[in-house]
C-alpha cells in the first residue's frame, strides 16, 4: 500500500514508518516538525534503506495538504499529527482544538475526496476517563480532564460520523495506553525538549544525570505500593499494531485498544529500569499530580482476536531500549 503518515517524524509516527516500510508498504510523511526534527528522516534510511518522501507542511492547511493528495495514489492514511502535551491543552485549548480537531476533519474531507479508503487514527486511553478498569472498548467514553483529551473524543466522533455516512472510507481508533521505549537501535525514540512530562523520559534524564531527581506523584494512591498504575506498551509493538491496523482493516469502524493488558507501578518502572540498565534513579515522594487517575490499564483482548496482535516486549526492554536511546541521544 502507499500510505500517508501524518506526524510521521515524531515519536510514535518514526517508529511506525520503520514497520511500514519493513512490512513492504510505501510512505509519505507530512509533518510540520513542530515537536519533531527532519533529521528523523535519515535515521529512518539508516534502519530501512528507504527514506521516505517528505512534505513540510501543517495540517490544518488545507490548501497545502490538497496536492499531495493530488500527487500520490494513497492507500490510507495514518493520522499521529498532534499536540499533546496535557498540561499546555488546559493552558491553551484553543490552540490544541485548532490543531488537533481542524486537522482531523481536512484529513477525513481529502481522504474521502481522493477516495482514499483507510484512515487510522492516533486516539488515547484517556478517552475512557474514570471509570472501572480494564478498559474495554464497549465501555462508553466519559469527559477527560484536559482539553487534549477532549480534542481525541471528538476526533474520533468525527471520524465515526464520517465513517457511518461514506461508503468505502473505514476508520481505525486506535487507543495507545502509555508509549515507552524506542527502537533497537537507538536511532529513534523519544526526547522531549525541556523538562519531560512523561515518567519515562524523565526517569532516562534522571539516570543521565541531567536531571537531579524524580518526584514520584503520590504514594498514598490504592494500588499495592501507593504509587499510580500504568499499562506500559513499547512503542515499537505499538507501531506494529498500526501495520496490522490498516493492512486487516474491513469494517466501517473499528476501535482497538493497544496496551499489554497489564499495570505498573511508578516505583516498579524506577526499580526496573535501575536493574536493565545498572544504573541509579534517585527519587521523591511528592504530592499527587492534580488530574491523575490512579491505577488503569487495558483489556487488550480485542486487538488479539480480530488482529491477531499482542504486545511481546516486556518492562525490561521497554527500560533497556529507552536507555539505549537516551545514552547515544545528542540534540541534532
Ligand atoms: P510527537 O509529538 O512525537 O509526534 C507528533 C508529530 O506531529 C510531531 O512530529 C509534530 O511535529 C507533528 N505535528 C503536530 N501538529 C501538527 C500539524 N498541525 N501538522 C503537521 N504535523 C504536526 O507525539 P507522539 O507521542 O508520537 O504522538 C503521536 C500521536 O499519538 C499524537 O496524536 C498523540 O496525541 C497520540 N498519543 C500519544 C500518546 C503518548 O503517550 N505518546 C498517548 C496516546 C495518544
Ligand atoms: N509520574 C511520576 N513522576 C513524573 C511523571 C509521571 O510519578 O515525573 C507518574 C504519574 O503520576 C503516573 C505515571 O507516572 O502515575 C505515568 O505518568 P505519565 O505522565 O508518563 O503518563 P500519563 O498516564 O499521565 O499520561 C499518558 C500521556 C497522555 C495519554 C495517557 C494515555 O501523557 O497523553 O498516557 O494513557 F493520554
Amino acid at each position: 500500500m502507499i500510505i500517508l503518515v501524518t506526524g510521521g517524524t515524531g515519536y510514535i509516527g518514526s517508529h511506525t514508518v520503520v514497520e511500514l516500510i519493513q512490512a513492504g508498504h510505501e510512505v509519505v510523511i507530512v509533518d510540520n516538525l513542530v515537536n519533531s526534527k527532519k533529521s528523523v528522516l535519515d535515521k529512518i534510511k539508516t534502519i530501512t534503506g528507504i527514506k521516505p518522501t517528505f512534505y513540510e507542511i501543517d495540517c490544518t492547511d488545507k490548501e497545502a495538504l490538497e496536492p499531495v493528495f493530488k500527487a500520490h495514489p494513497f492507500d490510507g492514511v495514518i493520522h499521529f499529527a498532534g499536540l499533546k502535551a496535557v498540561g499546555e491543552s488546559v493552558q491553551k485549548p484553543l490552540m490544541y482544538y485548532h490543531n488537533n480537531v481542524l486537522s482531523t476533519i481536512y484529513l477525513s474531507e481529502l481522504a474521502i475526496k481522493y477516495k482514499v479508503d483507510r484512515f487510522v487514527f492516533s486516539s488515547s486511553a484517556t478517552v475512557y476517563g474514570d471509570q472501572e478498569v480494564p478498559f474495554v472498548e464497549t465501555m462508553n467514553l466519559l469527559p477527560t480532564t484536559n482539553p487534549y483529551g477532549e480534542t481525541k473524543a471528538m476526533s474520533e466522533r468525527i471520524l465515526k460520523d464520517a465513517a457511518t455516512v461514506n461508503q468505502n472510507f473505514k476508520v481505525s481508533l486506535l487507543r495507545y495506553f502509555n508509549p515507552v521505549g524506542a527502537h533497537e537501535s537507538g536511532l529513534i525514540g523519544e526526547s522531549p525538549n525541556g523538562i519531560p512530562n512523561n515518567l519515562m523520559p524523565f526517569v532516562s534524564k534522571v539516570a543521565k544525570g541531567e536531571l537531579e531527581i524524580l518526584s514520584v506523584f503520590g504514594n498514598d494512591y490504592d494500588t499495592p505500593d501507593g504509587t499510580g498504575v500504568r499499562d506500559y506498551i513499547h512503542v515499537v509493538d505499538l507501531a506494529k499494531g498500526h501495520v496490522l491496523a490498516i493492512e486487516k482493516l474491513q469494517d466501517a469502524i473499528e476501535i482497538y485498544n493497544l496496551g499489554t493488558g497489564h499495570g505498573v507501578s511508578v516505583l516498579e518502572i524506577v526499580s526496573a529500569f535501575e536493574k536493565a540498565n545498572a544504573v541509579k534513579v534517585p527519587y521523591k515522594i511528592v504530592d499527587r499530580r492534580p488530574g491523575d487517575l490512579p491505577a488503569y490499564w487495558a483489556d487488550a483482548n480485542k486487538a488479539y482476536e480480530k488482529l491477531g496482535w499482542k504486545a511481546k516486549k516486556t518492562i525490561f526492554d521497554m527500560c533497556k531500549d529507552s536507555w539505549h536511546f537516551e545514552k547515544n541521544y545528542k540534540d541534532e
